[in-house]
């Protein structure tokens, strides 16, 4: 994730939670919130939420506290949500349809144009309601759709290589689920790569620690 102006970067990884509870905020109607009832929400401190947020300017106040609706707008556009990028998944086994039929791409300023994948049965059937297709399509598809986004949800070996093709017909950005940590050599070329197994153990970590701290 590229950093941005004067925010660090566990600030910027912080953002979509940020943007999560002022969503939920927004539709409840809430109006503005102090730095403390945000920090009793999001089980953060006052401090640490002034610290992130007072670089967007503006829309903290000593004594009026944020404004739900400035800040949630202001930082859906720090992260790029207000667009609507054109997102492709490649590899639509278990992983890919699932994330083809549950993640809501649209209020995350992404729009799913496309499913690929390398077998032919599945061609023509449903991920979600995007139609599947094969990779052989992707030139044609790319050069015409101009998707900027690929979700990676193939198996590691396959994956390098994909990634580098998918570079050369334009692609910007990567979701990458597959259990390789992709690297590509590219400095315009953003990648973000997604281990559930790692945030488990990130879980078994704390457990391990209750009660003997
Ligand atoms: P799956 O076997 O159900 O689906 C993989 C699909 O990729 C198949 O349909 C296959 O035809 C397709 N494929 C293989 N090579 C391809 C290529 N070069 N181009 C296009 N399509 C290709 O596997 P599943 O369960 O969907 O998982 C996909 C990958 O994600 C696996 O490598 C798995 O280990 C990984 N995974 C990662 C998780 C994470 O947290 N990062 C969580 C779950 C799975």
């Amino acid at each position: 994730m590229s950093k941005s102006k004067g925010i660090s970067n566990p600030g910027i990884r912080r953002l979509p939670r940020y943007y999560r509870f002022l969503g939920e905020l927004k539709k409840q109607g809430v109006e503005r919130i102090s730095s403390r009832e945000l920090s009793a929400l999001m089980n953060l401190t006052a401090s640490q939420i002034r610290q992130d947020l007072n670089c967007f300017g503006g829309f903290g106040q000593q004594g009026y506290g944020y404004n739900v609706s400035g800040l949630y707008s202001e930082i859906g556009r720090i992260l790029g949500a207000d667009k609507s990028r054109g997102t492709i998944i490649i590899g639509a086994g278990n992983l890919g349809r699932a994330i083809a039929a549950h993640i809501n791409f649209d209020t995350r300023g992404c729009r799913l144009i496309g499913v690929f994948d390398a077998d032919r049965q599945l061609c023509g059937t449903l991920a979600g309601k995007t139609v599947i297709r094969h990779t052989d399509e992707l030139e044609v598809f790319c050069n015409e759709n101009k998707p900027e986004i690929a979700v990676l949800c193939i198996p590691k070996a396959n994956t390098q290589e994909i990634a580098d093709r998918l570079v050369s017909l334009g692609l910007k950005a990567f979701w990458n689920f597959s259990h390789y940590d992709l690297s590509i050599d590219h400095e315009d070329i953003a990648v973000e790569n997604v281990h559930l197994g790692d945030s488990l153990l990130t879980l078994t970590y704390a457990a391990e620690r209750l009660g003997t701290e």
